[in-house]
């Protein structure tokens, strides 16, 4: 069976200070959880401080972004070998900000992948579309193009260190969450991509997060249905009471 995640993604927030005082409360606060999986991704200035907190907890860290060498002439950038130095797990590759922002195709993508599967770090790879391709009825044509294009070149072994997680751009930041009908069904559609490229247990072992406004209120819905492996959280995962909030409620669903 596959286990829950609840991930945050602090995006561009927190100061070391800040990161040091939620890691603390957050290990104090999750002694109790034994089955969901706990990620955090800070900001690569907080990763290492936050790992040395947590190191001893359930909670692991994750990275926002990586890239796609390992080293070399590429300043300001940050490789999964350097991630993995700082403790972390973890890496998200491809979130709609990177896409959006910093001009990130599927092809640059799937060069991240390709590397970061070198490494230790499990890639949390995002897909999702936008309200205009949603609206046009490009939903499934998207996602199936990004999962595609993102995947290419993956082994059915390298696709078992891979976590994807649908985030429609629509319901990122903007309070707007998909329904748990409409999370559901293109998490249901993303495992079918997968059993039709990686076959059935490949399919049933991925886990899918979805990301988009999730918050103590809808978390339970969401995460109630068959596809939905956990959540990966922004501006509710800043709070600590509401991340943990988060967690509990997850936890009790599992249980
Ligand atoms: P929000 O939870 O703030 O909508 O952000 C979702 C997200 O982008 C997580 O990666």
């Amino acid at each position: 069976m596959r286990t829950k995640i609840i991930a945050g993604n602090w995006k561009m927030n927190k100061v070391a200070a800040e990161a040091i005082a939620f890691a603390r409360d957050l290990k104090v606060k999750t002694l109790n959880i034994r089955k969901t999986e706990i990620i955090v991704c800070p900001p690569f200035t907080a990763l290492a401080i936050v790992h040395d907190i947590l190191k001893d907890s359930r909670a692991e860290v994750g990275a926002q972004n990586v890239h796609f060498a390992a080293s070399g002439a590429y300043t300001g950038e940050i490789s999964a070998e350097m991630i993995e130095s700082a403790g972390c797990r973890h890496v998200i590759i491809g979130h709609s900000e990177r896409r959006q922002y910093f001009g990130e195709t599927n092809q640059l993508v799937n060069q991240k992948l390709i590397h970061v599967l070198t490494t230790s770090l499990t890639p949390i790879v995002c897909i999702g579309e936008t309200l205009e391709q949603r609206q046009s009825g490009q939903t499934e044509n998207v996602i199936r193009t990004q999962l595609e294009e993102s995947l290419t070149g993956l082994t059915t072994d390298q696709l078992k260190r891979v976590v994807l997680a649908y985030e429609p751009v629509w319901a990122i930041g903007t309070g707007v969450t998909a329904t748990p009908e409409q999370a559901e069904e293109v998490h249901k559609f993303i495992r079918e991509l997968i059993r039709s490229r990686f076959g059935q247990k490949s399919s049933d072992l991925i886990q899918i997060l979805y990301g988009g406004s999730v918050k103590p209120d809808n978390i339970r819905d969401l995460l109630s249905r068959t596809d939905i492996d956990g959540g990966l959280i922004g501006g509710a995962s800043l709070n600590v009471a509401s991340f943990v909030e988060m967690i509990k409620i997850t936890e009790d669903l599992i249980n």
